[in-house]
C-alpha cells in the first residue's frame, strides 16, 4: 500500500519560530517522518542553524552568520519576532538538533553552503544517526562527496526552476540528480509535473515536493505521485495524508 513520508519544514514553523528548538519540539509531538533544518558555518567554523545568510529576519540582531562567532550568535533572541511566548529561543547548533531528533524522528539537514559535509557527517556519525539521516542541498557537489564519507546517509539534491518541468527537461533534471547519488529528488512543488515524477522514479529516486502549506495543493501533488511532502504545517499535512489513506504513522 502506498505511503507518503512527511517533513516538518524548519520544525512546526507555522506555529513556532522556524528553526528553533521550540519549533522542532512542537513538530515531534505529531511524529513526522523527518524534521528539516538549515545549516551554516559561523566565523569560528562552528555549525549553526539559520535559514538566511543574515540573522536579521529571524532574530533581534543584524549581520551575516559567516561574520559572527558562535558565542555572538547564541546571544541573539530567535523567538520574539514570532511571538512573545517564544522570547529567549536561540539559534540552535546542529548538535542540539541531532540530539533532539535521536530516537524520535529522522533528521533532514540542508547544507546551505558548500564544504560543510565533512563536519556535518562527523556529527551525525558521532551520534550513530547515519541510517536515519538525510542531507539535502542545492549544491550538487555534496552528493558527489557523500559516498566517500558515509554511504548510509541519504542525499536529496534540490531544484527550483520557477516553471513546470516538462518532457525532455524533466528527464534531464532527474538524470542530473541521480548522477550525484540522489536518493530523494527535492523540487519546489509548482515545478513538479507527472513527467518529472515519472523521470524521477525511472532514475530510482523518490520524489519530494517542498514546501506545501495549502490543503488543495497537498492533495494535488500527492495524487500526482509525490513520495515525500514538506510542509511548515505538519498538522495539516498529516490530516490530509490520513484522509487520503497514505499517512505512514496514522
Ligand atoms: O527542503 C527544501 C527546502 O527546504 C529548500 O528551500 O528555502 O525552505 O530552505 P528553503
Ligand atoms: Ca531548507
Amino acid at each position: 500500500m502506498r505511503k507518503v513520508m512527511s517533513i516538518a519544514h524548519r520544525g512546526y514553523s507555522a506555529a513556532a519560530p522556524e528553526n528553533t528548538l521550540a519549533a522542532y519540539r512542537m513538530s515531534l509531538e505529531y511524529e513526522p517522518d523527518f524534521v528539516e533544518c538549515d545549516v551554516r558555518r559561523t566565523k569560528d567554523q562552528q555549525m549553526i542553524i539559520c535559514h538566511d545568510a543574515a540573522v536579521d529576519r529571524t532574530t533581534n540582531g543584524s549581520g551575516r552568520v559567516a561574520d559572527m562567532t558562535l558565542a555572538e550568535l547564541r546571544e541573539l533572541d530567535a523567538g520574539s519576532w514570532f511571538g512573545p511566548q517564544f522570547a529567549g529561543e536561540r539559534l540552535p547548533t546542529l548538535e542540539e538538533f541531532l540530539d533532539l531528533c535521536k530516537g524520535k524522528t529522522r533528521p533532514l539537514i540542508e547544507l546551505k553552503e558548500q564544504g560543510l559535509e565533512d563536519d556535518v557527517v562527523a556529527m551525525v556519525q558521532a551520534r550513530s544517526l547515519s541510517e536515519e539521516t538525510m542531507i539535502c542541498s542545492f549544491h550538487y557537489s555534496v552528493g558527489l562527496r557523500l559516498p566517500e564519507l558515509d554511504q548510509r546517509i541519504w542525499f536529496s539534491p534540490l531544484r527550483s526552476l520557477h516553471h513546470p518541468a516538462e518532457e525532455d527537461e524533466a528527464v534531464r533534471l532527474a538524470d542530473e540528480a541521480a548522477s550525484v547519488n540522489g536518493n530523494v529528488f527535492g523540487v519546489n512543488y509548482p515545478d513538479i509535473t507527472p513527467a518529472l515524477v515519472k523521470a524521477t522514479h525511472a532514475a530510482n529516486m523518490l520524489m519530494e515536493a517542498w514546501t506545501i502549506d495549502a490543503e488543495d495543493d497537498m492533495r494535488k501533488w500527492v495524487d500526482m505521485g509525490a513520495d515525500v511532502v514538506a510542509s511548515n504545517d505538519i498538522v495539516l499535512l498529516h490530516r490530509v495524508l490520513a484522509e487520503m489513506g497514505v499517512r505512514r504513522n496514522g
